[in-house]
């Protein structure tokens, strides 16, 4: 296991673990098999997570606001971006233009135009649709996205909190192996660990799992895969979010001397920080 996430227990505050508190996705599953789901995106009916600004990204922003080298004049995309703080945060300081802001969900993706406007950031910022299952099908079936910002690699990827469903582990997977430049790229991933009420087979009732079950695969596959995984720095959620909170250097298996010169993490101060539904 990488140095630094053998504990994915993750936990929540004391009397806020009901899964209906609005402060975290969740799952509520009793399958835990990361390829029994991949082959669909049935997940797309679910609330709009992406109209939150969750505090991965701003555990993430406040990363790159310490360490703004790492964009500067860097191709740059993020994943599951949702309100897509990083993303216009890096376009804010300099990343090479166009920042690509990418989510599957496209309610979220239409409102990148008129946000990028109202940051004077209109030449910086494009919106795309990305599905990270239609990439991972893609690979398995040979078939070319027809897209060229998908025939790209990117030196920056950033990711904030995305890896809260299992089945999200391959197909996210395999769009970073996609998208990463195999000895430049840095993915750059906040996760804050939760756990989901699951049911348990032998008594019959739900419980609070024991485990952080989709960073696990996801820590796994990339295990599998020889990647090159480093924790930059760990810090509590804010007060009232399950955590604890950790943003990630990752890089393809050739891409070890970047991430070995990433800088640290300091823990963030939740002071001052707001977040809520936007
Ligand atoms: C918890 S939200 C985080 C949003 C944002 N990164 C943040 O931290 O504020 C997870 C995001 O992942 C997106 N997502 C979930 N499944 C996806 C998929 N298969 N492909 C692309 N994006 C996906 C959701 O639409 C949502 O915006």
């Amino acid at each position: 296991m990488f140095d630094g996430l053998k504990d994915f227990g993750g936990g929540w505050p004391s009397s806020s673990s009901s899964d209906d508190d609005g402060k975290h996705p969740t799952t509520t599953s009793n399958n835990h098999h990361p390829d029994s789901q991949r082959h669909t995106s049935d997940n797309e009916d679910e609330d709009m997570l992406g109209l939150d600004v969750w505090p991965g990204a701003l555990a993430l922003c406040n990363y790159i606001s310490k360490t703004p080298q790492i964009v500067y004049n860097k191709t740059t995309l993020e994943l599951g971006a949702g309100i897509a703080l990083p993303a216009f945060l890096a376009a804010k300081l300099h990343a090479t233009p166009p920042v690509i802001c990418s989510d599957y969900q496209q309610a979220v993706v239409d409102f990148y135009p008129s946000n990028a406007a109202l940051n004077d950031l209109e030449n910086h910022i494009q919106g795309q649709r990305i599905d990270w299952v239609d990439i991972s099908n893609s690979k398995t079936n040979k078939n070319n996205i027809n897209n060229s910002l998908l025939q790209q690699q990117y030196q920056v990827l950033l990711a904030a909190d995305v890896m809260y469903e299992e089945k999200f582990a391959l197909p996210l997977l395999d769009t970073i192996e996609t998208l990463l430049h195999p000895t430049q790229g840095i993915l750059l991933l906040s996760h804050q660990s939760r756990r989901a009420i699951v049911m348990d087979p032998e008594l019959g009732i739900p419980r609070i799992d024991d485990q952080d079950r989709p960073f696990m695969a996801f820590v796994r596959l990339m295990e599998e895969r020889g990647m090159v995984v480093r924790v930059l720095g760990e810090s509590p959620a804010p007060p009232g979010f399950p955590g604890p909170m950790r943003v990630m250097g990752i890089g393809m298996s050739g891409g070890g001397e970047v991430i070995e010169k990433l800088p640290a993490w300091d823990s963030v101060d939740w002071e001052g920080f707001v977040t809520g539904v936007i």
